[in-house]
């Protein structure tokens, strides 16, 4: 198919200035400036294009909720990426940084914002260094600054390197970061739309999420679409790993199913059998066989208790150690925990440390109960997304995989606790 996003991938050099204008760049911002902004907000709302950082919210109606005539607005985008297995804004960002940033200053001028913000996860060197050198080609020809494009609308864009965590991809946490404060949460309302950096009404997006509102101000809502199903709109990167034999970013139309993907990914590597998939890297719960004819949409996966996420899908092959997976996973949640509320930096210390004396056979029954119990005790009560998704895998993976976790509490019970190749088998 046509690539919306990945357009690199068939335009050599898409990232200069003078070919991503060759090839209708910046044309959606030309349309967009001679709109008002409340115009190019209904056009946004009409696609019904939605939030591709994972919760999947409309970007127009956020873009609304901006109050008319606020002195000060902010836009920023969120290229935090830390979720496991997910790479589509770096692959974006290295080679179609103009994409990002037209569809930033479409938002900027929508929201009458005139300080846009990149957070840029620390190490996405080749990424900043792709970013600044398109925002220097526009401030050169007149498409950063003061008069954009002889508009009379002004907007500055600056990249700002975060520092490797995991929670600063949470809006409310990457705020407060780049106010130079301690990247950690806060409890909503106010919500970001209201109050958000320097305490001013702030819009925050995924990168992919701005690389599709060029294309949608140039071709229409009826256009974007005409992809995708009526809820899930639109084309989407799909980030592939685990045992696939081709891992990478597919650009695809939403409603494609997961079995699918994982063809396109050349199925499992080595002629070997599918076991489970992670759909949203560690954030969502694992599902099994069953799930793989479901859509790839918002809404998907909800028949199978699990969620589409920002759509890294990491697939697991038979002989995978699913204890060992889980504990992987958890071992991720509690290093990245913030530390700010007790349920999420209590619950994440304690099933890491409880899913580890399972995996190193010193569990017993009762621990995998203690397990469900602790999960239980986070559920709905931590402060952000981050405990909420820590225990995900945990349950998940004790729902499809108890006979593992039965297995191994009874080789501790005999006395025989070899563990199976299993950091070899995801390795
Ligand atoms: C722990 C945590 C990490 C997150 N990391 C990211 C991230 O790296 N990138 C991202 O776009 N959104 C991330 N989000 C979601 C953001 O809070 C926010 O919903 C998103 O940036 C909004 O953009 P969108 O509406 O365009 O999807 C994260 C959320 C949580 C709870």
């Amino acid at each position: 198919m046509e690539h919306v996003l990945l357009r690199h991938r068939d335009i050599p050099n898409l990232k200069k200035l003078e070919v991503y204008r060759e090839h209708g760049g910046y044309e959606g911002l030309k349309k967009a400036l001679s709109m008002t902004p409340a115009e190019v907000i209904e056009i946004v709302k009409a696609s019904n294009l939605r939030g591709r950082g994972g919760a999947g919210f409309g970007t127009g109606v956020k873009w609304s909720f901006i109050p008319k005539n606020a002195p000060e607005t902010y836009v920023l985008i969120n290229t935090d990426e830390s979720e496991m297995g997910t790479f589509k804004d770096r692959e974006l960002t290295e080679n179609n940084p103009h994409q990002i940033i037209e569809g930033a200053l479409i938002a900027a001028y929508a929201i009458g914002c005139h300080k846009v913000f990149n957070y840029m996860r620390g190490e996405f060197m080749d990424a900043a260094y792709a970013f600044e050198e398109a925002l220097q080609e526009c401030r050169e020809a007149g498409i950063l600054g003061d008069n954009i494009l002889g508009s009379g609308f002004s907007c500055e864009m600056y990249t700002h390197f975060g520092a490797g965590a995991y929670i600063c991809g949470e809006e409310t946490a990457l705020i407060e970061s780049l106010a130079g404060n301690l990247g950690q949460p806060w409890s909503k309302p106010p919500f970001p739309a209201i109050e958000g950096l320097y305490k001013k009404p702030t819009v925050v997006n995924n990168t992919e999420t701005l690389a599709n509102v060029p294309m949608i101000l140039i071709n229409g809502p009826d256009w974007y679409k005409s992809m995708g199903t009526p809820q899930s709109p639109g084309p989407k990167i799909v980030c592939i790993s685990g045992h696939v034999e081709r891992p990478g970013n597919y650009e695809v139309h939403m409603g494609v199913t997961y079995r699918e993907l994982l063809e396109m990914a050349g199925g499992i590597r080595g002629g070997k059998k599918f076991k489970a998939l992670f759909p949203s890297g560690g954030s969502g719960p694992i599902v099994v066989d069953d799930a793989l004819g479901a859509p790839l949409t918002y809404e998907g996966l909800t028949p199978f208790d699990s969620v589409m996420g920002s759509a890294s899908l990491v697939f697991l092959d038979e002989d995978t150690d699913m204890v060992w997976a889980t504990l992987k996973v958890i071992e991720f949640f509690r290093h990245e925990s913030c530390g700010k509320c007790t349920p999420c930096r209590e619950g994440t210390f304690w099933l890491d440390r409880v899913v580890q004396r399972i995996y190193d056979g010193r569990g017993t029954e009762a621990d995998i109960r203690l397990l469900q119990s602790i999960a239980g005790g986070m559920k709905g009560k931590c402060l952000c997304a981050l405990g909420e998704f820590s225990i995900s895998p945990i349950l998940s993976s004790i729902v499809h995989f108890l006979p593992e976790y039965k297995a191994k509490v009874a080789a501790a019970k005999g006395g025989k606790v070899a563990q199976p190749a299993a950091a070899a088998a995801v390795r």
